[in-house]
């Protein structure tokens, strides 16, 4: 692999998706880890990533002079860059000029590192520190106001450093300049692609499942899916699909899993549909938190019983039901520090707390995977559009979006609303600038309206679009007037109980995606 180095910026992950990107195989790793057991691990080639410290302050991580003996080559960004600089031999100072955002460097040798980029370019700069003279046996690339040395190399032993965050999109050319590297400095071929992926996962989910049974919950989102098909690919006969129906999908989501992931993977799947205990349990209940634990506690309790009776079926055929399948990602691994016990369980539908008679090993064949990856992974395997590229959806699902009590009649509100506002997002070209957007029914709420001739008493939805990178912040996107406009006028139109359409313009923080 090639190893991200993180320094404690929040630029390592970005790197390694860069990385990716260009078509090689990356991991992160803590500065921490010794330099002896980073190259236990065999990398191509190291990338030093920026980091928050000075390297003339107390405590700042230095870099052990070894990593650069040992024929590795190496790309130090930022920090890494300065930290590579100190470790070598060059000299690094306070130059009186900080450089923050958008900055202009000056290209005086292209060299390997900035082949074919222009004499001038944008870059993006976030450093207090700069390096005034390079080490020995450098040539000097680029320079800018605050930093005399912007970029540097040393072809013969492969070592090469930027000032600038190359991974950072507002740098120009700076996926260019990752490719440089990667390919031109440290001879490495593009071959990470969804293709080969496929064909390792497929071998390691073998080496480790052997003959025994595996067991998948489907959600109908993009992780489950993805991996039950990669599962399912390695071994199919031997996997069992659950798909717990709890009735809170929205409009075509459960048809989806029977009928297209079936029909384009072939995965054994046994559907509950619970639809009927879910809004049994439900009834009379509009507090938030209280839905959230009903919902939850009745999932649990479904895929259990429905877990047992395939352990029992199996259980009489003589075989055994030894793993289970979890669609964790790189970021979780990374973010519950990167170990390799099972990372941090986020939602209930991921069945953390089984009880003993129901006890598995986890597959986890997306682990080091980001979910552009896992979309693409997705795609080669055949998995429909419709699912690899589906939005966000909360597990407790439609039950957190009736403010009020959930009732069936409720539902086939809230479903009908949300189908429209997804058509007519989906038909403006809006699907990707959207992170999601949840339709929300005010069940509780009434109010006048005219239609026709007649007075009517309905219920508003709102419309919560937001756009976002992570769902931690998120802000109000900017729909345009004719978008909602037609969503308006169709929502009032063709669903009879719904008077009033709303917007909500509120960014998280202050408020949340969801309402509940
Ligand atoms: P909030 O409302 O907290 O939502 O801003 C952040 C993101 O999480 C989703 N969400 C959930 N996902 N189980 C899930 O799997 C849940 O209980 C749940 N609650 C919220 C929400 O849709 C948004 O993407």
């Amino acid at each position: 692999p090639v190893l991200v180095v993180d320094f404690g910026a929040q630029y390592a992950q970005l790197i390694a998706r860069r990385v990716r990107e260009a078509a090689v195989y990356s991991e992160i790793v803590p500065h921490t880890m010794p330099v002896s057991a980073m190259l236990a691990k065999k990398p191509a080639a190291i990338i030093l990533s920026g980091g928050p410290s000075s390297v003339y302050a107390e405590g700042a991580p230095a870099v052990d002079p070894a990593l650069f003996e040992a024929g590795v080559p190496v790309l130090g960004i930022c920090y890494g860059f300065q930290a590579m600089a100190a470790a070598l031999g060059g000299e690094v100072a306070r130059t009186g000029l900080r450089e923050y955002g958008g900055t202009d460097v000056e290209v005086c040798e292209a060299g390997v590192l900035l082949a074919g980029t222009p004499e001038q370019q944008n870059t993006w700069m976030s450093h207090g520190d700069a390096v005034r003279t390079a080490p020995e046996g450098f040539t000097v690339l680029a320079t800018s106001e605050g930093a005399p040395v912007a970029a540097f190399e040393d072809t013969g032993r492969r070592l090469f450093g930027v000032q600038w965050h190359p991974e950072v999109k507002h740098s120009e050319h700076g996926q260019r300049v990752l490719e440089h590297f990667l390919y031109d400095g440290a001879g490495l071929a593009p071959t990470w692609t969804p293709g080969n992926v496929v064909a390792e996962q497929v071998a390691a989910i073998r080496a480790q499942v052997g003959d025994a049974r595996v067991i998948c919950g489907l959600s109908g989102g993009v992780d489950s899916s993805v991996a039950a098909a990669l599962v399912n690919k390695a071994v199919g006969d031997q996997l069992t699909c659950v798909f717990v129906d709890h009735g809170l999908l929205r409009s075509g989501e459960a048809e989806q899993v029977e009928q297209d992931f079936v029909a384009s993977t072939g995965v054994n799947l046994v559907v509950v549909d619970a639809a009927e205990r879910f809004l049994a349990a439900l009834a009379g209940v509009s507090d938030p938190e209280t839905k959230r634990k009903i919902i939850g506690r009745e999932f649990i309790r479904v895929f259990e019983d429905a877990a047992r009776d395939v352990v029992a079926a199996a259980g009489a055929h003589g075989e055994d039901v030894k793993f289970l399948v979890q669609g964790t990602l790189y970021p979780d691994v990374v973010e519950s520090g990167g170990g390799e016990g099972a990372a941090n369980i986020k939602s209930h539908h991921n069945v953390g707390g089984l009880p003993d008679d129901l006890q598995f090993d986890l597959v986890e064949p997306l682990r080091t995977l980001f979910k552009d990856e896992v979309r693409a992974v997705g795609l080669e395997l055949g998995v429909p559009e419709a699912i690899v590229w589906r939005q966000p959806f909360p597990g407790p699902g439609l039950g957190i979006r009736i403010v009020g009590e959930v009732t069936h009649e409720r539902l086939e509100t809230l479903r009908a609303a949300d189908l429209i506002a997804r058509e007519e997002l989906t038909a403006a070209g809006l699907d990707r600038e959207i992170w999601q957007c949840p339709v929300v029914l005010l069940a509780d709420v009434r109010s006048v309206g005219v239609q026709g001739d007649g007075r009517t008493y309905g219920h508003p939805v709102v419309l919560r679009p937001v756009s976002s990178e992570d769902a931690m912040t998120a802000d109000w996107t900017r729909v345009p007037y004719e978008v909602l406009a037609r969503i308006s006028t169709r929502i009032t139109n063709e669903v009879a109980e719904v008077n009033r359409v709303t917007l909500d313009v509120t960014s998280k923080p202050p408020g949340t995606i969801e309402w509940e």
